[in-house]
C-alpha cells in the first residue's frame, strides 16, 4: 500500500494496484500544480483526496484518470501506461476501464435516465444488457425512473443516475471530483454508500476528491495535498480525525 519506488516496480505491484503514479508532475506555464506525485492505489480500495482550494486535487485526479496529461512522470492503470498513450487509444481505455462522477452530474438533458445510464456503452458501440441495466438502476434506486428526463429529478437523484452511468461499463476504477458538493447530507450519504458498495461488493477501486470530512470518512484512507505535494495519508479515517488533520493544513 502507499508509495513505491522505481526499484520496487514488480509484476506484483502491477496486479495489486489499480492505479500507480510515479513522480507525476503537472505544470501550467510556470505554475506547478502537482509536484512529483508518487502513489499507488491498491485494487479494491477507496481513497479520498483532500486539500485546500488550488492544492492540486483535480489535477491529480485528471492525471490519474487519463483526462489530462502529466508534464512528466508515469501513470499506470493496472499494467498499462497512460502517460504516453496516443489520444485515440486513451479515449477507448477511459471509456472501457474507468468511470467518472463529477460535481455537476453532467447528464445529457435531452436523454432519458436509461439512455443517460447506458451512454458510455452507446458511445463505445456496445449494446446494453437489459438485466445489467436493471441491476445497476435498482442499485442506485432509480428503477422506477428510467423513462424520466434529468430535469424531472432532484440533484441527489441526478447524481445517483451519474453513479449508475459510471458503473454501467463495470470499470476497474471510478474517479469522482467532489460528487457530493451540491448535495444535502442525506443525498450525499446515499451517493457515498453506492461508491462504498462498489468497493466492498465488486472490488472496484474508488478515488474521490472532497472538501467534506464526513464524506472523506467513508474512504479507507485520505490523502492530503498541499501546494502540489502529497503531504500525508490518514488511514481508518473518522470525521473527527479528518477534521483535526485538515486544520493543520
Ligand atoms: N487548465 C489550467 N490552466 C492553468 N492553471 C491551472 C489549470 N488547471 C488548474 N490550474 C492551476 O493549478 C492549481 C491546482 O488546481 P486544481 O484545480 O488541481 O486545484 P484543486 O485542489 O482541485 O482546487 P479546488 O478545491 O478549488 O477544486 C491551481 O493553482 C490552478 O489555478
Ligand atoms: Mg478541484
Amino acid at each position: 500500500m502507499g508509495t513505491m519506488t522505481t526499484m520496487g516496480t514488480t509484476t506484483d505491484t502491477l496486479t495489486r494496484h489499480a492505479v500507480a503514479l510515479e513522480k507525476v508532475t503537472k505544470r501550467y506555464g510556470s505554475m506547478t500544480a502537482l509536484r512529483e506525485a508518487t502513489w499507488a492505489f491498491p485494487r479494491g480500495s477507496f481513497t479520498a483526496i483532500m486539500g485546500r482550494s488550488g492544492s492540486g486535487k483535480s489535477t491529480l485526479l485528471h492525471c490519474a484518470s487519463g483526462l489530462g496529461r502529466p508534464t512528466s512522470g508515469s501513470v499506470r492503470l493496472g499494467e498499462i501506461e497512460l502517460g504516453t498513450m496516443p489520444e485515440a487509444r486513451l479515449t477507448e481505455v477511459r471509456r472501457e476501464r474507468i468511470g467518472f462522477v463529477f460535481q455537476s452530474y453532467n447528464l445529457v438533458p435531452s436523454l432519458t435516465v436509461a439512455q443517460n445510464i447506458t451512454l458510455p456503452l452507446t458511445l463505445a458501440g456496445r449494446r446494453p444488457e437489459r438485466s445489467w441495466l436493471r441491476e445497476v438502476s435498482s442499485r442506485v434506486g432509480m428503477s422506477g425512473r428510467l423513462h424520466h428526463m434529468p430535469a424531472e429529478l432532484s440533484g441527489g437523484q441526478q447524481q445517483r443516475v451519474a453513479v449508475a452511468r459510471a458503473l454501467i461499463t463495470r470499470p476497474e476504477v471510478v474517479f469522482a471530483d467532489e460528487p457530493t458538493a451540491a448535495l444535502d447530507p442525506h443525498a450525499s450519504s446515499q451517493v457515498m454508500a453506492l461508491l462504498r458498495e462498489a468497493v466492498d461488493t465488486t472490488g472496484q477501486t474508488v478515488v474521490l476528491v472532497t472538501h467534506d470530512p464526513a464524506v472523506a470518512a467513508w474512504a479507507d484512507s485520505v490523502l492530503f495535498l498541499d501546494r502540489g505535494d502529497i503531504e500525508d495519508e490518514l488511514t481508518e479515517p473518522s470525521t473527527a480525525k479528518v477534521l483535526a488533520r485538515w486544520e493543520l493544513l
